[in-house]
């Protein structure tokens, strides 16, 4: 195997579990805001940590993908079957479709609000369209919806995950782990 494919690899690995972390604060600073009384300080900063993290995914989440589409994953040996292989190809096409969608989402929702969006080092992100109460709205519907979708997904991908290594037994969970060896 030529060496560059494992170096991709490891960027591969190196993104899924920094995604992982990411999408974990992304969520934790958005249920946590309820601890919070509304207009206070500390929820608008909260919030605001939600909106950077999950900008942060949505840049992120391109380079993956363009790593994905650039390399190849070893094969996952044993084979799985079929319904195996189509089950976890929609999943991850819903993980990436979150990924990329909810952040989408969220500038829309805050673009139709009038409200500013928060990026790294002071930096904002623009408004994409005029304010529009009603269009956010029906956004925030969209977002909190897949929202909550989400967290069945990534509960179903991890123990998917975990079912190929203990009950199947084969290298799925292997491949994706940082410091094992990619069998190649
Ligand atoms: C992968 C990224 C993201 C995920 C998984 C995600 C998930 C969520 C979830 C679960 C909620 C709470 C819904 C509820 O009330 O139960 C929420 C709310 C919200 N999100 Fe996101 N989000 C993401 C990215 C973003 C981004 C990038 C922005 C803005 C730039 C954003 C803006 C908002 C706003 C404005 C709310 C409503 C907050 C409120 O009114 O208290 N989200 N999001
Ligand atoms: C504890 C949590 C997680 C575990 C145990 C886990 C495990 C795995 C495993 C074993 C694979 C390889 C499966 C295969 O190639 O068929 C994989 C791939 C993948 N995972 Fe996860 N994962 C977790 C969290 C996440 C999260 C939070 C996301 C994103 C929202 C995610 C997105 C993906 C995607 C899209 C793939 C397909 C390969 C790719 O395109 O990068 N995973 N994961």
């Amino acid at each position: 195997m030529p060496h560059t494919q494992t170096r991709s690899n490891s960027l591969l690995i190196a993104l899924h579990w920094i995604m992982l972390l990411l999408l974990i604060a992304v969520y934790v600073a958005i249920e946590g805001r309820a601890y919070f009384p509304r207009g206070s300080e500390a929820r608008d900063e909260i919030k605001a940590w939600h909106y950077t993290l999950g900008l942060t995914v949505f840049i992120l989440v391109w380079i993956r993908l363009a790593v994905r589409l650039l390399t190849t994953m070893p094969p996952v040996v044993p084979p799985p079957q079929r319904w195996q292989r189509i089950a976890s190809r929609i999943v991850h096409v819903a993980l990436y479709v979150l990924m990329i969608g909810m952040p989408i989402g969220g500038v829309l929702m805050l673009s139709g609000e009038g409200e500013r969006i928060p990026f790294w080092f002071g930096l904002e992100v623009p408004p994409v369209i005029a304010p529009d109460k009603d269009f956010a709205e029906s956004v925030e519907v969209i977002h909190t919806t897949y929202g909550q979708i989400g967290y069945a997904l990534i509960a179903l991908h991890a123990v998917a995950g975990l079912a190929h290594h203990y009950v199947f037994k084969d290298n799925a969970l292997r491949r994706m782990l940082p410091f094992s060896r990619q069998p190649s």
